[in-house]
Formats: structure tokens, C-alpha cells, sequence
């Protein structure tokens, strides 16, 4: 079956994307004595040996030439108690760590308490599409404690969402 090709319409696309829930993010990093970090909802997993993870950033991203710099970030998983986290650093420009409790990683990165989990990466490899560049990283250390944090921050059809208590099988 072939389809004609027309043109996306950008909210519509961002619409239909809207239909795939997931988790959010915040991708920090550190560098000339500066935290820095940026909402993200594009994180996965892209490899188990060598364990490596993957988000996408906007090439206009102020947070990401810092990052790559540094060479180094960590994946905060935001619990669901942290929307107030999640806008904050979704906004470019404001003081995205006031009032914000972190600590550094092994690797240097700024985990932020309260998160659900975190994982610390080097920059294994970048590349460029379309206006977003894939970042490809090499976990080198996690949080091997269990996290006083239990439910996840869910994004839906741009909503932020609360876990359902019951499994499906
Ligand atoms: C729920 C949510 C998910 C987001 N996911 C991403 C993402 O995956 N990649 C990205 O580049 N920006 C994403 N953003 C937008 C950035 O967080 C926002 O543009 C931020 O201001 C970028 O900061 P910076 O310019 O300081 O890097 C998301 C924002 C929200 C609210």
C-alpha cells in the first residue's frame, strides 16, 4: 500500500506524537561552577552492552553547546511530584534552580532531589536531524539506592499524568 506524500502540518504532528506517553526528564549537567539543565521528554534506552542511552535536543537549545562542553550529563527521572520541576526547566532564560535541592554525581552532573531515578553519562557520540541533535551517552554510573520517590511523572496528549496503582497483564 503506498500513501501520496503531503506535507505535515507541525501542530498536527505534534499532536499525533502527543499519543505516545512517556516519562519526563531533566538533562543536567556542569560546567564553569554553573548547573545547567533542560526539560526532556525524548530520553530512551538505546543499548544494554555498552549501556547506552539517547535523548534529542533542539539545535537552538541555550542548555546543550554548555553540555557538550562539559562532555558529561545526567538523566534526572522526574517523580510525580515534580511538575513544578518539569515547567521550570522547561522555561529558557529563568533562574531554573531556584529553590531546587541537588547534589553532584560521581561524574560531576547536578542530580536534583527527589527525582525517581538518575543515571550519569559521557557524550558517546551526536548527531544532527532535521532541527534536533541525538545524543547518544554511555551510562557510567546510576543510583544504585532505592529512591524514597515511587511514581514516575507521565506525559499524555500534553498533560502531565498520574500512574494507575494496578498492573495490566
Ligand atoms: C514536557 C516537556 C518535554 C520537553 N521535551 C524536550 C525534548 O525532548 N527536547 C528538547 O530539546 N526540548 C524539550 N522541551 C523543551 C525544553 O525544555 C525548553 O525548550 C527549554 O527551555 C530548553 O532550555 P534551553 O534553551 O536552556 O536548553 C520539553 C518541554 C516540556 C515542557
Amino acid at each position: 500500500m503506498s500513501f501520496p506524500s503531503i506535507a505535515i502540518d507541525p501542530s498536527i504532528f505534534r499532536e499525533a506524537l502527543g499519543h505516545f506517553a512517556s516519562g519526563i526528564t531533566v538533562i543536567t549537567s556542569h560546567t564553569d561552577d554553573e548547573p545547567i539543565g533542560f526539560t526532556c521528554q525524548s530520553f530512551y534506552s538505546v543499548s544494554m552492552n555498552p549501556p547506552l542511552v539517547s535523548f534529542s535536543v533542539m539545535s537552538s537549545s541555550a542548555s546543550y553547546p554548555k553540555i557538550r562542553q562539559a562532555g558529561r550529563f545526567a538523566v534526572n527521572i522526574l517523580s510525580g511530584e515534580q511538575v513544578r520541576i518539569s515547567n521550570q526547566f522547561a522555561r529558557r532564560g529563568a533562574d531554573k534552580w531556584s529553590g531546587v535541592e541537588w547534589q553532584l554525581s560521581p561524574l560531576g552532573n547536578p542530580i536534583i532531589g527527589g527525582n525517581l531515578h538518575w543515571l550519569d553519562c559521557e557524550i558517546h557520540a551526536e548527531h544532527a536531524a532535521g532541527d534536533h541533535l541525538i545524543v547518544i551517552g554511555e551510562v557510567k554510573a546510576l543510583n544504585l539506592l532505592e529512591a524514597t520517590a515511587t511514581q514516575p511523572l507521565l506525559y499524555f496528549k500534553g498533560q502531565y499524568r498520574d500512574l494507575a496503582t494496578h498492573c495490566v497483564t
